[in-house]
């Protein structure tokens, strides 16, 4: 009988534990068995397994967070690759690992995957920045909340006439910032992907204000350059991984410099990994996890599962994760009127 371990690892994403059921309920009608990694690569690592069946994965389709936990932990970084793997593999008897992960899980999934380990991948990450996919599960509830958020803090700049700066996610991809950003109709939206000129962006809302709109939002992804072209980090958490962030503070201070308008920020940070999925995400998720353990019943290793159109398919992880999917020019180009 196959015995399927399930985990999640890097950052958390709304949608986690629908893909988990998803799996598990796949699977164990297959006929396969299933485990529960504890905390990403980290319970592989140091044999912290627990059984999920049917029973254990109830009632968690519409929570937030992952029931098994996650960490940034990585065998390679933090051990001997596969081998520091062996160990638990041999003694639960599992023999196919299918990972829940970004682009950083996915990639030493893929490692692993070369060194001979059973393994499929899905991708999950608010930042919607896994190639070889449509979209992963998780982005769709994070552009939601920002949405939310702006909208709400648009009736407050409004109020008081101010510009009102969001920060918000992405890593070095622009996607939530561009759809957000559209969707809550802000004036302006930074990228990674673009430059920009400060003083053009200063100029535009001069000239929105003199018209009779004296307010402005502006949506500014965390991984876009600062005034000075500078990518802004907080340092480097305890894995050695870069945290961005704070780059708004930096452009909200040129622009009230530049235009005289009483500016405050909103740094939305990981409220938009939390909290329930959209049905969309809980859709996204529990399709794909569907499709994981598919892949595992039928021998196909190796693999991620993608979303394309509306189809399910399978692409090799070393093409999924070769490069990090930024908005392409087309669709910056859509929305170019919003771009400075
Ligand atoms: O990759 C998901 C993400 O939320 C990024 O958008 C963000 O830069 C990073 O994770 C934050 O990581 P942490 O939870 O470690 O602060």
């Amino acid at each position: 009988m196959t015995h399927i371990g399930v985990l999640t690892a890097g950052g958390d994403c709304p949608g986690l534990n629908a893909a988990i059921r998803g799996v598990v309920a796949r699977a164990t009608a297959g006929g396969a068995q299933v485990s529960g990694i504890e905390d990403g690569w980290q319970g592989l690592m140091q044999g912290r397994t627990r059984p999920l069946g049917r029973d254990q994965v109830r009632g968690i389709l519409t929570r937030g967070g992952t029931i098994l936990g996650t960490s940034r932990t990585d065998p390679y970084e933090h051990g001997e690759g596969l081998a520091t793997l062996k160990p638990t593999l041999t003694e639960t008897g599992i023999d196919t690992v299918v990972v829940i992960g970004g682009d950083g899980s996915l990639r030493t999934a893929a490692r692993l995957g070369e060194e001979g380990l059973a393994v499929v991948g899905v991708p999950k990450t608010i930042d919607n920045d896994i190639a070889g996919t449509d979209v992963s599960f998780g982005f769709d509830t994070a552009v939601q909340i920002v949405t939310d958020a702006v909208d709400r803090l648009t009736t407050t700049a409004e109020a008081h006439n101010r510009i009102m700066v969001v920060e918000v996610m992405g890593r070095q991809s622009g996607w939530i910032a561009v759809s957000a950003g559209l969707a809550g109709g802000a004036e302006v939206i930074l990228v990674p992907e673009r430059p920009y000129d400060v003083e053009d962006l200063a100029r535009r809302v001069l000239a929105r204000h003199e018209s009779g709109s004296d307010y402005s939002v502006v949506v500014v992804a965390e991984g876009a350059p600062d005034p000075s072209g500078e990518r802004v980090t907080v340092g480097a958490d305890h894995m050695g991984f870069e945290r961005l962030g704070g780059v708004s503070n930096r452009i909200a201070a040129e622009l009230e410099r530049l235009t005289g308008y009483e500016t405050r920020v909103m740094i939305l940070g990981h409220l938009q990994r939390g909290g329930t999925p959209t049905a969309n995400d809980r859709v996204l998720a529990t399709r794909l996890g569907i499709r994981a353990a598919e892949a595992v019943l039928d021998g196909d290793y190796g693999m991620m599962v993608a979303c394309r159109g509306p189809e399910m398919i399978l692409v090799p992880l070393s093409t999924a994760v070769a490069e990090p999917r930024s908005v392409p020019d087309s669709r910056l180009d859509e929305v170019g009127w919003f771009l400075i």
